[in-house]
């Protein structure tokens, strides 16, 4: 085994032993070779997160940004105006939350489509939306307005879950996808 697979491994362990998802008799192998880590995001397993960064969009999962827009996301002062509305927290649940938050962004997660939106953006860049990691924005860039922001069902691509049905499962996979009012996605 060369040094830096070592080394992924025991990095891989540490964040599976930090985060927490795998069932606890889940071993380390499982998961290494679970169809979820190799195709998908890691699901959020922090009831505070989902109560309270779920009630106005759905709880997007801390894999699809870096840790630097975390940080700039879960500041007191930009929750106060966090895209024209105020998501303000107390200080205590607060850096739960970006604690939470970095622990399981996209270069700390090990999951495939964490791996790409850091392959996909240049280095120290911090969206402060998902939807604008090229990544992300690229494989919706063919969807016709129609379907999203001129959708009433959808208003904007950041209501994942109108069209992912699983997303809360964290499951983006396209044969997952209906738009609102057309039904089940195909080209
Ligand atoms: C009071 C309502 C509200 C709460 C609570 C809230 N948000 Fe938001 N959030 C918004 C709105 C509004 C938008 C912009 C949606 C749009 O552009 O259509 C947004 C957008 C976002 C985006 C960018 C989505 C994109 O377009 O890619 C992220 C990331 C985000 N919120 C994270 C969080 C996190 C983390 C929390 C929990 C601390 C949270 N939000 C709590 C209202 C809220
Ligand atoms: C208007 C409906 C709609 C919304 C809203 C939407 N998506 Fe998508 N998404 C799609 C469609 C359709 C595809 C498939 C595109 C393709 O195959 O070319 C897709 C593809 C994807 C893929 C790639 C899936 C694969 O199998 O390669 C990811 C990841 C994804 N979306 C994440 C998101 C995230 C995260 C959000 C919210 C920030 C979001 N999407 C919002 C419709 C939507």
């Amino acid at each position: 085994m060369t040094k830096r697979l070592a080394a992924w491994i025991v990095g891989a362990s540490v964040a599976l032993g930090n985060v927490g998802h795998a069932e606890a008799s889940e071993t380390f192998w499982d998961w290494f070779f679970s169809v979820k880590r190799m195709k998908e995001v890691a699901p959020v397993n922090d009831a505070a997160y989902n109560e309270e960064c779920g009630s106005c969009h759905f709880p997007y999962q801390p894999g699809f940004l870096p840790a630097a827009s975390w940080q700039k996301l879960l500041d007191a002062k930009a929750l106060a105006d966090h895209f024209g509305d105020s998501a303000e927290l107390d200080e205590t649940t607060r850096k739960h939350l970006l604690e939470f938050a970095v622990a399981n962004s996209a270069e700390k997660s090990y999951y495939k489509r964490a791996r790409k939106v850091i392959a996909s953006l240049k280095k120290g860049d911090a969206p402060l939306r998902i939807t604008d990691v090229p990544y992300i924005k690229d494989k919706h860039g063919k969807l016709p307005a129609q379907d999203v922001k001129d959708n009433p069902k959808v208003k904007s691509l950041s209501y994942c879950n109108k069209c992912h049905l699983k997303a809360e499962e964290a499951t983006f996979d396209d044969d997952t996808v209906a738009i609102p009012g057309k039904g089940p996605w195909s080209w």
